[in-house]
């Protein structure tokens, strides 16, 4: 079969075509808790329905040949270009889209996302991210996650994706009419928000899992009226940005932190990205109170959190360091129990 699906990319959920992650995961017993035989027939009607439109890449015309799309090469960082007189459509042109002339490396767009991680077009080679990382890469998860899973963060102190999208808007006001990046978007939901809001010029979704890039991609295709030559979904790793130092005015990170292989990796790769004066805003899970200055209590919490693989558990003061190391200046936290919103923006020159 002639798939238009090409890459990295393994959308089917039947056990013989899983990645070797995907499969790793789903068949430890937290996954197969959720594996009932109705939700199998969801899923699987889910992975067997084809998206029906491309999504848009806005293209900005450079002085070349081809047109700089505001993306980077995820290697050496300088700017992509699109190899193609007409606009890049996702899902359009299968193959080679986007070349960095700098490495000559070519990415490909699959029918619902660029692929912009470093090993894009690997054949052979293959690498395990921490649980917190391959869990959502899962097709059961991130089909899950807008139905029901991220709902629950409520009991979290997480206010829902309404509250939180308003509450952000309060620490992206100096950054309006700019581009923004949902990083970790999962499903998308405040890629949606942000993109309907028309408060920024462009949206980029970037997640690292292809599952919840495909999750993202149908739920703006049911929307009416949606802008998508706004919004461009990226395949990346938090760790890798795929754009240019300093040319980006805002990242939004929604409950993702905690997921990070990571934070302080992703958060140096954040402040690299940003403009001077440039926003950062984020939730998470904090843990704190007295217990957390006692110095045998925090070397337990941070092993415990280094074997679980997520930092689901870090205190206010440490995500202040965290900015603060990383380049970020005037800290802020918004806190309801566990859930913590934060905000920090770039040093202006
Ligand atoms: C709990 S979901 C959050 C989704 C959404 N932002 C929200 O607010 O509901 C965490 C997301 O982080 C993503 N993620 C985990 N590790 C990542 C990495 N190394 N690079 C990029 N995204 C990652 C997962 O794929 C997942 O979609």
């Amino acid at each position: 079969m002639n798939s238009v699906i090409t890459g990295n990319f393994r959308p089917p959920f039947f056990p013989s075509q899983l990645s070797k992650n995907s499969a790793r995961f789903l068949f430890r017993p937290f996954t197969t808790l959720v594996f009932t035989r109705s939700l199998t027939a969801k899923v699987r009607a889910f992975v067997e329905t084809k998206p029906t439109a491309p999504i848009a890449v806005e293209k900005e015309e450079s002085g070349g040949g081809g047109g700089s799309c505001g993306l980077a090469c995820p290697i050496c960082y300088n700017p992509l270009t699109v190899i193609s007189d007409s606009p890049i459509y996702v899902g359009s042109t299968v193959g080679s889209n986007l070349q960095c002339n700098t490495c000559k490396k070519t990415y490909s767009g699959t029918q619902t996302h660029l692929d912009l991680v470093a090993s894009s077009g690997s054949k052979q080679y293959d690498e395990s991210m921490p649980l917190a990382t391959e869990l959502f890469r899962t097709p059961v998860v991130s089909f899950l996650y807008e139905r029901g899973w991220r709902q629950n963060f409520v009991f979290g102190g997480f206010p829902g994706p309404e509250k939180e999208f308003d509450m952000a808007k309060n620490y992206l006001k100096r950054v309006l009419g700019g581009k923004i990046v949902d990083a970790s978007c999962g499903s998308g939901m405040f890629t949606r928000l942000f993109a309907k809001s028309g408060l920024f010029s462009q949206v980029i979704a970037l997640d690292y899992s292809e599952n919840m890039l495909q999750q993202c991609y149908e739920f703006i295709e049911q929307e009416e009226n949606f802008p998508k030559e706004k919004v461009t979904l990226v395949r990346a790793d938090i760790s890798r940005l795929p754009f240019e130092s300093s040319s980006i005015d805002a990242v939004h990170a929604g409950a993702a932190l905690h997921c990070w292989p990571s934070p302080s990796t992703a958060v140096a790769e954040i402040s690299r990205v940003l403009r001077p004066g440039g926003v950062f805003v984020a939730t998470t899970y904090i843990v704190d109170g007295p217990f957390t200055f006692l110095p045998f209590v925090n070397a337990f919490r941070q092993n415990m959190m280094g074997i679980a693989g997520s930092y689901f558990a870090v205190s206010e003061r440490e995500l202040e360091d965290l900015c603060r190391t990383c380049g970020l200046v005037g800290f802020t936290c918004m806190r309801n129990g566990p859930f913590v919103m934060i905000s920090a923006r770039k040093r202006s020159s």
